[in-house]
């Protein structure tokens, strides 16, 4: 290992350390192979309501999983976050208080609901929201605050919470890469007024295209049903009498498959298992790589654990002599596939400055033109922070992966080890010196 390190960088010529391959991903069982195939066989693929078996057995397990709160699967993850705003009545020109450091999906579905998204800061080691950012854009207008637990790691919902509470707002949790993470030992999802979940294929709990929305309030629920599919699930028993006249076909098409339905029911079996192999593999990790001069670890609260979708690192780019970008090129020709995942704060991003967005129409540039909302940059320092330090890789290692977090291990040290080539290297290539 050490004779790795010593040797020239792939970079500039070396031999790389070697491909760190992540598993295939998702991995099914054979169990659930052979259900989609009857499922297929049989021609069951709607899943209109939970008289249909699987999505019954998917949401009884999920509410199960979830301290018997009520669940919704949807078709993505985008859509069981925009259900958790209409099941709260979020809508027109109501504002929700979010963070700029996200995937798109935690602003679009805000945005879908013609509602307002105002961003608050993050903390800049963790990427996860500020309770004191969120505290300070508080209006009058002001209905919910949509936090992300950002990489699987929660976000301090203790302070959220009271926060809330004290400004009588709604919670919706975004735990679209937090599943099985916990804060204070208890569940991401079941903090919130409701909660949104990507099981996308590449998310912890994987199906194929699927999500769901989880609820402890069953009108939000039986709301949320009534707008994202077809009938609204009106034949299911419990059904409001109050919702029979508004039911019709008016809604958005977000309903799950059967076949979603099932994985999700049999993905869910082995979840717990997959997120305590993939939290030993980062432990592991975090030891071989405590010696670390340039690369250094967000300080996460005691109080939540994380469930890593991904890993999650910082460059201190300053003490290397070299920007994060020359960094992670000599990583990824060792073999590593480290990136920088979010690429600018959200806010910044030129569909949102309706002012100057000349671009295809949308159904939200309006709300936005009417509220005369201002997106700055100079709001989000800490974000801005992130954005330039962060380096993150897939982290899909979700069984014991001893040889792979060497060779991780292996890659960042060698990269560290020559950094004075990295130094003249980043020079040539900027015409210094
Ligand atoms: C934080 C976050 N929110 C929402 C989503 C949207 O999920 P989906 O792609 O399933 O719609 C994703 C995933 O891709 C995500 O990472």
């Amino acid at each position: 290992m050490a004779k790795a390190r010593a040797t020239k960088l792939a970079l500039l010529g070396g031999r790389p350390v070697g491909a760190v391959e992540q598993p295939t991903f998702p991995y099914y069982t054979p169990r659930a192979y052979r259900r989609v195939a009857q499922i297929m066989r049989e021609g069951r693929v709607l899943g209109f309501s939970r008289g249909v078996p699987e999505v019954r057995e998917a949401e009884h397990a999920l509410s199960r999983y979830h301290g018997g709160r009520h669940v919704l699967t949807t078709g993505s993850g985008h859509a069981s976050l925009q259900m958790s705003l209409a099941g709260l009545n979020i809508a027109e020109g109501d504002e929700v208080i979010t963070t700029p450091y996200s995937y798109g999906a935690s602003t679009s579905c805000i945005l879908h609901q013609n509602a307002i998204p105002i961003f608050a800061d993050v903390n800049r080691d963790t990427g996860l929201i500020d309770p004191k950012q969120i505290e300070a854009r508080i209006t009058r207008r002001t209905r919910a605050i949509l936090l992300v637990h950002v990489y699987g790691h929660p976000a301090d919902m203790t302070a959220i919470m009271r926060l809330a509470k004290r400004h009588d707002l709604v919670v919706v949790e975004d735990c679209s890469q937090a599943h099985g993470a916990t804060w204070k030992g208890k569940l991401a999802g079941n903090f919130g007024d409701a909660a949104g979940f990507s099981c996308m294929g590449g998310k912890q709990l994987a199906a194929t295209e699927a999500g769901y929305m989880v609820t402890p309030d069953k009108d939000v629920y039986w709301r949320a049903c009534v707008n994202s599919q077809h009938l609204g699930r009106d034949v299911d028993a419990g059904f409001p009498d109050e919702l029979r006249p508004i039911v019709d076909s008016l809604v958005y098409t977000y309903r799950v498959t059967t076949i979603d339905a099932m994985l999700l029911a049999e993905q869910l079996k082995k979840l717990g298992r997959e997120i305590e192999a993939r939290r030993n593999n980062i432990a592991r990790l975090h030891k071989l790589l405590a010696d670390s001069k340039y690369v250094a670890w967000p300080r996460h609260s005691p109080h939540g654990r994380g469930s890593y979708y991904m890993w999650s690192m910082n460059f201190r780019a300053k003490r290397a002599g070299i920007h994060r970008d020359t960094f992670l090129k000599a990583v990824q020709a060792e073999g590593l596939m480290m990136n920088n995942c979010i690429a600018s704060p959200i806010n910044t991003w030129p569909r949102l400055q309706w002012r100057t967005y000349r671009g295809p129409r949308t159904t939200w540039h309006g709300n936005l033109r009417r509220a005369k909302v201002v997106y700055r940059e100079a709001d989000v320092p800490n974000c801005r922070h992130i954005v330039d330090h962060g380096v993150q890789s897939l982290f899909r290692f979700f069984k014991p992966a001893h040889a792979t977090m060497h060779r991780i291990a292996d890659i960042i040290y060698k990269v560290e080890e020559n950094i004075d080539a990295l130094r003249t290297y980043e020079r040539s290539q900027t015409g210094g010196d």
